[in-house]
């Protein structure tokens, strides 16, 4: 609560997404164009074992015989690559490379001003926002996107000074760990602004809209409530990642709130040494 209190206070200067309580130190310095800046009830198992007739037990498969995938192939996506729509990035998996610069194309919806995504990020939001809109009478607004790697490291570099570098951490990516560095990362409010950069949008008519409906169009809510200890992240509930409709669908249906889970990945809590 704390948090919320400050963040209001210091939120019409915020463009980047850092903590619900932690405003960005250099906002007014962000460049305007090349820098500007759930869950469901798991599924039933997909291959029961019921099939096989009680009265005629068939013979053991062979080791060959190829068995029926019980979770989305996870395999299937690059999880590594920077470019890749489902690249993994945590305080465990840095971006590769660390200044590795996407495809981007401005945000064509309502917007701070000048933020840049990939353009399948672009495609997707434009439709939530609109189902959005039509929804609850209002529409996303981006107020912070793309960041490059310099961007981010100036960012950072902000919040240490600001809070010191615990604090940083909990809402901060390091240069060269942050999602925004991909461009499939987008730090949102309602049209009607409000609860912008705080954790109050969590309930607000956006933010609860957000976290119900964002997967339909690919997104995710990454750094959910009470998961600090697998994303690294406090709660922001503003900050949505771009990952496709097939690994947010899987998402939604096997109730995996964070990518670590739903990839079996490590969790990433910390920067290891
Ligand atoms: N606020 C998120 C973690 C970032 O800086 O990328
Ligand atoms: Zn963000």
């Amino acid at each position: 609560m704390r948090r919320v209190v400050v963040v209001v206070a210091a939120a019409l200067v915020l463009t980047g997404c850092g903590a619900a309580g932690a405003p960005e130190p250099t906002a007014t310095a962000e460049p305007t164009t090349a820098e500007p800046t759930t869950a469901e009830p798991a599924p039933a198992a997909s291959s029961p074992a019921a099939s096989v007739p009680a009265a005629a037990p068939e013979p053991a498969p062979t080791p060959s015989a190829t068995p029926a995938p019980a979770e989305p192939d996870a395999s299937a996506f690059d999880i590594d690559t920077g470019a890749s729509l489902q690249v993994v990035v945590n305080k465990r998996r840095p971006l590769q490379p660390p200044d590795h610069r996407p495809e981007l194309v401005a945000v064509s919806s309502a917007q701070e001003g000048g933020e840049l995504v990939r353009p399948e990020l672009d495609a997707a939001l434009a439709a939530m926002s609109q189902a959005m809109r039509a929804a609850i009478g209002e529409g996303t607004f981006v107020f912070s996107s793309y960041r490059g790697y310099e961007r981010q490291a100036e960012l950072y570099s902000g919040y240490v000074a600001r809070y010191g570098q615990a604090e940083a951490d909990t809402t901060s990516a390091r240069p060269g760990h942050s999602e925004h560095q991909t461009g499939l990362a987008i730090d949102v409010s309602g049209t009607g602004g409000a609860c912008r950069l705080a954790t109050c949008f969590g309930d607000t008519a956006a933010g609860r809209w957000l976290a119900e409906h964002a997967w339909q169009h690919g997104f995710v809510v990454r750094y959910p409530r009470g998961l600090e200890h697998i994303t690294g992240y406090e709660w922001e509930p503003w900050h949505l990642r771009y990952v496709g409709v097939e690994v947010s669908t899987s998402m939604h249906e096997s109730g995996a709130a964070t990518l670590e889970e739903h990839f079996g990945l490590e969790p990433a809590p910390d920067y290891a040494p």
